[in-house]
Protein backbone atom coordinates (compact mmCIF):
# COMPACT_ATOMS: atom_id res chain seq x y z
CA UNK A 1 0.00 0.00 0.00
CA UNK A 2 1.25 3.64 -0.77
CA UNK A 3 1.56 5.64 1.75
CA UNK A 4 -1.39 8.34 0.51
CA UNK A 5 -3.84 4.70 0.89
CA UNK A 6 -2.67 4.91 4.06
CA UNK A 7 -3.03 7.97 5.29
CA UNK A 8 -6.90 7.78 3.68
CA UNK A 9 -7.26 5.11 6.22
CA UNK A 10 -6.01 6.31 8.99
CA UNK A 11 -8.32 9.43 8.18
CA UNK A 12 -11.27 7.34 7.42
CA UNK A 13 -10.95 5.36 10.49
CA UNK A 14 -10.68 8.58 12.88
CA UNK A 15 -14.23 9.75 10.83
CA UNK A 16 -15.83 6.48 11.55
CA UNK A 17 -15.05 4.27 14.28
CA UNK A 18 -11.78 5.58 15.58
CA UNK A 19 -13.67 8.79 16.00
CA UNK A 20 -16.17 7.01 18.42
CA UNK A 21 -13.27 4.94 20.19
CA UNK A 22 -11.13 8.02 21.09
CA UNK A 23 -14.06 10.35 21.32
CA UNK A 24 -14.89 7.88 24.50
CA UNK A 25 -11.29 7.74 25.53
CA UNK A 26 -10.54 11.20 25.32
CA UNK A 27 -13.38 11.87 27.25
CA UNK A 28 -15.13 11.55 31.09
CA UNK A 29 -17.97 8.76 30.75
CA UNK A 30 -17.75 5.30 31.41
CA UNK A 31 -15.44 3.08 29.09
CA UNK A 32 -14.30 -0.38 29.64
CA UNK A 33 -11.19 -1.12 31.85
CA UNK A 34 -8.36 -0.72 28.74
CA UNK A 35 -9.92 2.30 27.39
CA UNK A 36 -9.47 3.53 31.03
CA UNK A 37 -6.28 2.57 31.14
CA UNK A 38 -5.68 4.10 27.69
CA UNK A 39 -7.12 7.14 29.15
CA UNK A 40 -5.18 7.69 32.26
CA UNK A 41 -2.18 7.22 30.15
CA UNK A 42 -2.87 9.95 27.80
CA UNK A 43 -4.21 12.18 30.24
CA UNK A 44 -0.49 11.71 31.85
CA UNK A 45 1.60 12.57 28.73
CA UNK A 46 -1.25 15.69 27.78
CA UNK A 47 -0.12 16.86 31.56
CA UNK A 48 3.86 16.17 31.38
CA UNK A 49 3.83 18.50 28.14
CA UNK A 50 1.17 20.83 29.80
CA UNK A 51 3.99 20.95 33.01
CA UNK A 52 6.82 21.73 30.69
CA UNK A 53 5.81 24.97 29.07
CA UNK A 54 3.54 25.71 32.10
CA UNK A 55 7.52 25.59 33.96
CA UNK A 56 8.72 28.57 31.48
CA UNK A 57 6.02 31.03 32.44
CA UNK A 58 5.02 32.25 29.13
CA UNK A 59 2.30 30.60 28.22
CA UNK A 60 0.60 33.92 26.89
CA UNK A 61 3.45 35.06 24.63
CA UNK A 62 3.58 31.57 22.63
CA UNK A 63 2.30 30.55 19.25
CA UNK A 64 1.39 26.85 19.30
CA UNK A 65 0.84 24.57 16.58
CA UNK A 66 -1.37 21.36 17.81
CA UNK A 67 -0.53 19.13 14.86
CA UNK A 68 -3.35 15.76 14.86
CA UNK A 69 -5.05 17.84 17.81
CA UNK A 70 -7.96 15.38 18.03
CA UNK A 71 -10.47 16.33 19.87
CA UNK A 72 -8.42 19.35 21.73
CA UNK A 73 -7.45 17.45 25.17
CA UNK A 74 -4.08 19.58 24.63
CA UNK A 75 -5.05 22.30 22.52
CA UNK A 76 -7.85 24.04 24.99
CA UNK A 77 -6.36 23.60 28.41
CA UNK A 78 -2.94 25.32 26.29
CA UNK A 79 -5.46 28.32 25.19
CA UNK A 80 -7.05 28.46 28.97
CA UNK A 81 -3.51 29.70 29.87
CA UNK A 82 -3.53 31.91 27.67
CA UNK A 83 -1.56 30.27 24.53
CA UNK A 84 -2.04 31.15 21.12
CA UNK A 85 -2.99 27.63 19.49
CA UNK A 86 -3.35 26.87 15.85
CA UNK A 87 -5.30 22.82 15.98
CA UNK A 88 -5.29 20.73 13.47
CA UNK A 89 -6.16 18.02 12.53
CA UNK A 90 -6.70 15.61 9.10
CA UNK A 91 -9.89 13.92 10.44
CA UNK A 92 -13.19 16.40 10.51
CA UNK A 93 -15.12 15.01 13.03
CA UNK A 94 -12.22 14.84 15.33
CA UNK A 95 -12.01 18.99 14.95
CA UNK A 96 -15.66 19.49 15.03
CA UNK A 97 -15.75 17.46 18.51
CA UNK A 98 -12.84 20.13 19.43
CA UNK A 99 -14.46 22.64 18.67
CA UNK A 100 -17.71 22.03 20.41
CA UNK A 101 -15.33 21.22 23.85
CA UNK A 102 -13.26 24.68 23.08
CA UNK A 103 -17.26 26.32 23.29
CA UNK A 104 -17.48 24.83 26.77
CA UNK A 105 -14.59 26.08 28.13
CA UNK A 106 -13.67 29.21 26.77
CA UNK A 107 -14.96 32.32 25.85
CA UNK A 108 -13.39 33.32 23.05
CA UNK A 109 -14.12 31.25 19.75
CA UNK A 110 -10.88 32.62 17.95
CA UNK A 111 -8.84 30.67 20.26
CA UNK A 112 -8.07 27.27 19.84
CA UNK A 113 -7.99 28.13 16.07
CA UNK A 114 -9.59 24.78 14.89
CA UNK A 115 -9.01 23.68 11.04
CA UNK A 116 -9.45 20.05 9.31
CA UNK A 117 -5.61 19.70 7.93
CA UNK A 118 -3.08 17.15 7.51
CA UNK A 119 0.21 17.99 8.90
CA UNK A 120 1.80 17.51 6.02
CA UNK A 121 0.15 20.51 4.31
CA UNK A 122 0.66 22.62 6.97
CA UNK A 123 2.26 25.97 6.94
CA UNK A 124 3.59 29.13 8.63
CA UNK A 125 5.86 29.68 11.86
CA UNK A 126 5.03 28.69 15.56
CA UNK A 127 7.17 29.10 18.65
CA UNK A 128 6.25 25.64 19.27
CA UNK A 129 5.30 22.83 17.45
CA UNK A 130 3.41 20.01 19.12
CA UNK A 131 2.38 16.11 17.51
CA UNK A 132 1.06 13.71 20.17
CA UNK A 133 0.23 10.05 19.84
CA UNK A 134 0.12 10.56 15.47
CA UNK A 135 3.01 8.90 14.51
CA UNK A 136 2.24 5.73 15.51
CA UNK A 137 -0.21 5.36 12.52
CA UNK A 138 2.46 5.73 10.33
CA UNK A 139 6.16 3.85 9.12
CA UNK A 140 9.38 4.99 10.16
CA UNK A 141 10.01 6.52 6.56
CA UNK A 142 6.82 8.18 6.06
CA UNK A 143 7.34 9.39 10.28
CA UNK A 144 10.90 10.77 9.13
CA UNK A 145 9.00 13.54 6.14
CA UNK A 146 6.66 14.10 8.67
CA UNK A 147 9.03 15.17 11.57
CA UNK A 148 10.93 17.10 9.15
CA UNK A 149 7.99 19.27 7.80
CA UNK A 150 7.04 19.49 11.85
CA UNK A 151 10.70 20.82 12.33
CA UNK A 152 10.45 23.79 9.51
CA UNK A 153 7.31 25.13 10.95
CA UNK A 154 8.99 25.38 14.43
CA UNK A 155 11.06 28.66 15.08
CA UNK A 156 12.19 27.14 18.64
CA UNK A 157 10.63 24.12 19.88
CA UNK A 158 9.05 20.85 19.01
CA UNK A 159 7.90 18.16 21.05
CA UNK A 160 6.97 14.39 20.08
CA UNK A 161 5.18 11.70 21.24
CA UNK A 162 5.43 7.74 19.73
CA UNK A 163 5.14 4.29 20.75
CA UNK A 164 8.62 3.31 21.45
CA UNK A 165 10.09 0.75 19.10
CA UNK A 166 11.59 -1.69 22.46
CA UNK A 167 11.73 -5.64 22.59
CA UNK A 168 8.98 -5.55 24.90
CA UNK A 169 6.27 -3.84 22.80
CA UNK A 170 7.73 -5.31 19.93
CA UNK A 171 6.40 -8.72 21.33
CA UNK A 172 3.40 -7.20 22.69
CA UNK A 173 2.14 -5.90 19.51
CA UNK A 174 2.99 -9.38 17.93
CA UNK A 175 0.72 -11.25 20.53
CA UNK A 176 -1.84 -8.54 19.74
CA UNK A 177 -1.70 -9.10 15.87
CA UNK A 178 -3.12 -12.31 16.63
CA UNK A 179 -6.25 -11.48 18.09
CA UNK A 180 -7.32 -8.65 15.79
CA UNK A 181 -10.32 -6.98 17.47
CA UNK A 182 -12.99 -4.52 15.37
CA UNK A 183 -11.61 -1.26 16.83
CA UNK A 184 -7.94 -2.72 15.37
CA UNK A 185 -9.24 -0.64 11.43
CA UNK A 186 -5.26 0.72 11.52
CA UNK A 187 -1.91 -0.49 11.99
CA UNK A 188 0.31 0.92 14.70
CA UNK A 189 3.77 1.19 14.11
CA UNK A 190 6.33 1.62 16.54
CA UNK A 191 9.41 3.98 16.42
CA UNK A 192 12.97 3.65 17.78
CA UNK A 193 13.97 6.72 20.01
CA UNK A 194 17.43 6.83 17.94
CA UNK A 195 15.70 6.89 14.53
CA UNK A 196 13.61 9.79 16.28
CA UNK A 197 16.56 11.33 17.53
CA UNK A 198 18.37 11.20 14.35
CA UNK A 199 15.77 13.31 12.22
CA UNK A 200 15.21 15.74 14.76
CA UNK A 201 19.02 16.22 14.85
CA UNK A 202 19.76 16.52 11.02
CA UNK A 203 16.50 18.71 11.37
CA UNK A 204 18.92 21.21 13.08
CA UNK A 205 17.31 20.22 16.66
CA UNK A 206 18.55 19.11 19.95
CA UNK A 207 16.87 16.97 22.68
CA UNK A 208 16.71 18.86 25.83
CA UNK A 209 14.02 16.80 28.04
CA UNK A 210 12.26 13.17 27.55
CA UNK A 211 10.06 11.36 29.39
CA UNK A 212 7.67 7.88 29.17
CA UNK A 213 4.62 6.94 29.91
CA UNK A 214 3.74 3.47 30.85
CA UNK A 215 0.57 2.17 31.56
CA UNK A 216 -0.73 -1.43 31.26
CA UNK A 217 -2.07 -0.63 27.55
CA UNK A 218 -0.47 2.54 26.80
CA UNK A 219 3.19 3.57 26.16
CA UNK A 220 4.27 6.76 24.58
CA UNK A 221 7.60 8.62 24.90
CA UNK A 222 8.04 12.14 24.78
CA UNK A 223 10.90 13.75 23.63
CA UNK A 224 11.46 17.84 23.61
CA UNK A 225 13.56 19.21 20.98
CA UNK A 226 14.99 22.56 20.78
CA UNK A 227 17.06 24.35 17.69
CA UNK A 228 20.15 24.39 18.09
C1 LIG B 1 -4.42 8.94 18.75
S1 LIG B 1 -5.06 10.49 18.23
C2 LIG B 1 -4.14 11.69 19.18
C3 LIG B 1 -4.85 13.03 19.23
C4 LIG B 1 -4.15 14.16 20.01
N1 LIG B 1 -2.84 14.46 19.47
C5 LIG B 1 -4.05 13.83 21.46
O1 LIG B 1 -2.97 13.39 21.92
O2 LIG B 1 -5.04 13.99 22.16
C6 LIG B 1 -4.30 10.63 16.64
C7 LIG B 1 -4.85 11.82 15.84
O3 LIG B 1 -3.99 12.06 14.72
C8 LIG B 1 -4.79 12.46 13.63
N2 LIG B 1 -3.99 12.25 12.41
C9 LIG B 1 -3.59 11.08 11.89
N3 LIG B 1 -2.85 11.31 10.79
C10 LIG B 1 -2.78 12.65 10.62
C11 LIG B 1 -2.15 13.49 9.66
N4 LIG B 1 -1.45 12.98 8.65
N5 LIG B 1 -2.29 14.81 9.79
C12 LIG B 1 -3.02 15.34 10.81
N6 LIG B 1 -3.64 14.59 11.76
C13 LIG B 1 -3.51 13.26 11.66
C14 LIG B 1 -6.02 11.58 13.77
O4 LIG B 1 -7.12 12.08 13.02
C15 LIG B 1 -6.26 11.61 15.27
O5 LIG B 1 -7.09 12.67 15.66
Amino acid sequence: MNAADEKMIVRDYFNSTGFDRWRRIYGDGEVNKIQLDIRNGHQQTVDTVLGWLKADNNLPELSICDAGCGVGSLSIPLAVDGAKVYATDISEKMVEEGKDRAKQTLSNAENPTFAVQDLESLSGSYHTVICLDVLIHYPQEKADEMISHLCSLAQSRIILSFAPKTCALSILKKIGSFFPGPSKATRAYLHREADVVRILESNGFCLQRKAMTKTRFYFSRLLEATRK
